[in-house]
């Protein structure tokens, strides 16, 4: 049965450093607060998933750390957090999305390639050699202006 989780935009960072080293046991801890902006996905009151969407420039945002308890996997729950750091950054007047996964990360680059993200290479690469590189406008204007 699917589980009725609520995102919101938060400053909890307390749950998202939780969350973040639950899913990412032998990473790094997350340290960057400052210029991310982060949504914390609940169920029945309890932090279950997080992500964070970091501006890069005027235009452009980073989908940056993202995870899910593992007893709430398969869900989609990744595909609504893409979409909802999709229509936040809509609404900020951002014309661009870019993110990165490792490359055996293959439920993150099935569920951005399944949101209409494209791979690229970008002219830096910040993760490991072999990592993946997506980007997605969000200035695609609709191909049907008008049903007659
Ligand atoms: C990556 C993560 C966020 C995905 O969360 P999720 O919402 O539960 O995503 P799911 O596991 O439901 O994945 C759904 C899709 O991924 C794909 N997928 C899942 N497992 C896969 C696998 N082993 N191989 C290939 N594709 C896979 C499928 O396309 C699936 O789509 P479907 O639902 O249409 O079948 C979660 O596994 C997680 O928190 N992992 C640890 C932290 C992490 O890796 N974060 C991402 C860093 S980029």
């Amino acid at each position: 049965m699917m589980a009725d989780i609520k995102f919101k935009q938060t400053e909890d960072f307390q749950s998202v450093v939780w969350l973040d080293s639950m899913c990412f046991p032998s990473d790094h801890p997350l340290t960057d607060f400052e210029e991310t902006v982060f949504w914390i996905g609940s169920f029945e009151g309890h932090p279950v998933a997080y992500c964070g969407a970091k501006p890069i420039d005027e235009t452009c945002v980073y989908l940056s750390r993202v995870g899910v308890l593992k007893e709430f996997r398969g869900q989609g729950l990744q595909r609504r957090m893409i979409k909802l750091r999709e229509r936040w950054a809509k609404k900020e007047g951002y014309k661009e999305i870019i993110s990165a996964t490792s490359r055996a990360n293959y439920a993150s680059s099935n569920n951005l390639i399944a949101c209409g993200y494209k791979l690229y290479e970008p002219e830096e690469a910040w993760l490991e050699d072999g990592a993946f590189y997506f980007i997605k406008s969000l200035d695609k204007k609709p191909k049907i202006s008008s049903i007659t």
